[in-house]
């Protein structure tokens, strides 16, 4: 049942499921350049799970736990598959995180992780909506408000 030709890949990831206004931040978090090998990307496509998806496709890249992190956040429907040898050999499906270290800037111009060297600290509340608290200032961010760092 697939309307939509993308080539295959013979070895990378490929990450599907997106929803469609995160595919060009999940670009922006991959750190690729002009070495990478294949890039395809395609969005709006028809989806039985989601009504319309994004997919971004990376020939021989394998991503970094940071780089998943914020892809879970920012599209946390989205699957990341596998490829060896044009076969999908893992297929793992995103959850929003329970707690997030590091990759989000806190909202508030006040909190002190914004003065001092110090790891940021949220807890995330999902509920259909995604929250996140920060743990030191105890501001609670709505998804728009969130900025990567
Ligand atoms: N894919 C690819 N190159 C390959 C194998 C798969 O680009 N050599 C892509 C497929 O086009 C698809 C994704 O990887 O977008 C997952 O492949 P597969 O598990 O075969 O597809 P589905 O069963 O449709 O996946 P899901 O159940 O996650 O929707
Ligand atoms: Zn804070």
């Amino acid at each position: 049942m697939k309307e939509y030709k993308i080539s295959a890949i013979k070895e990378g990831t490929v990450i599907d499921h997106i929803t469609p206004e995160s595919t060009f931040k999940v670009i922006e978090i991959l750190s690729l350049n002009k070495n990478t090998e294949v890039i395809s990307v395609a969005n709006n496509l028809k989806s039985s799970r989601l009504g319309e998806k994004g997919i971004v496709k990376i020939g021989s890249k394998f991503l970094e736990e940071e780089e998943v992190n914020k892809i879970a956040l920012i599209a946390p429907n989205a699957t990341l598959n596998i490829i060896k040898n044009y076969k999908v050999i893992e297929k793992i499906k995103l959850r929003i995180p329970e707690k997030i270290e590091g990759i989000v800037r806190c909202f508030n111009p006040n909190c002190i992780t914004n003065f001092d060297k110090m790891n940021t600290k949220f807890n995330v509340i999902s509920n259909g909506s995604i929250k996140l608290v920060c743990i030191y200032c105890e501001r609670s961010m709505k998804k728009q408000d969130i900025t990567l760092l």
